[in-house]
């Protein structure tokens, strides 16, 4: 029952998990999010990528939406992933919801990989705290290295890393994917890695998903055996 002197502190305890990391990755990013504005104001033009060794950067979430993270769960959902590798973990908000979609499934495994060290660390409190440290490996590095020898029959690739890095980790991976994998791509601005893609002599199908929030994913399913 709940007791009438619970406080603030009390209450956020009880938070699901997916609700406190949005709230974390909200408090968290604040101040790129006016920097990323303050440069949009003065010059007009978007920030685009961040060093790995920028601080603002090293301390920001830039997760996923709750909407996209819905999405990323019932894909893994609807597709029975187990197998799922992901480049670009940040915190761990995405890997959260691949991670319950796995539980949900029936277990597996997620490998991911993160290059800023604060944030592979703050990634894996947040998965233990959401109960889901035994289903995912975080490695630490730059994914071209640490993502070489993940092993076969994956079945999902969530790629929200350096965007012009998403075609050379695709074809690291290529060799691992199960036939009927899906590789989701968050704002898959490269045109070298669209055109890879949507070119079905290269073994794939692929189009965009636009979600209501406005968070626009590439869907692409590898049909080779
Ligand atoms: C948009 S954030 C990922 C957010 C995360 N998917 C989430 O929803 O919580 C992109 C992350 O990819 C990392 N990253 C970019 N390129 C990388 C690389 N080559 N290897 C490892 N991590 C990389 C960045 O440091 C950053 O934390």
């Amino acid at each position: 029952m709940q007791s009438a002197t619970m406080n603030a502190a009390d209450t956020l305890h009880m938070l699901d998990p997916f609700e406190q990391l949005h709230r974390d990755a909200g408090c968290a990013d604040r101040a790129l999010v006016a920097r990323v504005i303050a440069a949009f104001r003065n010059s007009g033009t978007l920030l685009g990528q961040f060093a790995a060794n920028d601080t603002l950067h090293a301390s920001s979430y830039l997760a996923v939406s709750p909407a996209y993270g819905r999405f990323l769960q019932a894909t893994a959902r609807t597709h029975d992933a187990r197998n799922i590798v992901e480049f670009g973990t940040g915190m761990g908000v995405s890997t959260t919801y691949l991670a319950s979609a796995l539980r949900a499934n029936g277990g597996g495994r997620l490998i991911g990989t993160e290059w800023v060290p604060a944030k592979v660390d703050r990634a894996r409190a947040n998965l233990a705290a959401a109960g889901f440290a035994d289903l995912v490996e975080i490695r630490s590095g730059d994914a071209r290295i640490t993502l070489q020898d993940v092993g076969a029959g994956v079945d999902l690739v969530l790629l929200d890393g350096e965007f012009d890095q998403y075609l050379a980790v695709l074809l690291l991976l290529e060799p691992f994917l199960a036939t009927g994998a899906v590789i989701l791509a968050d704002n898959a601005l490269d045109p070298d890695y669209i055109d890879y893609v949507r070119n079905p002599a290269n073994g794939y199908r692929s189009s965009v998903v636009r979600l209501d929030d406005g968070s626009c994913i590439e869907s692409t399913t590898w049909t080779a055996a």
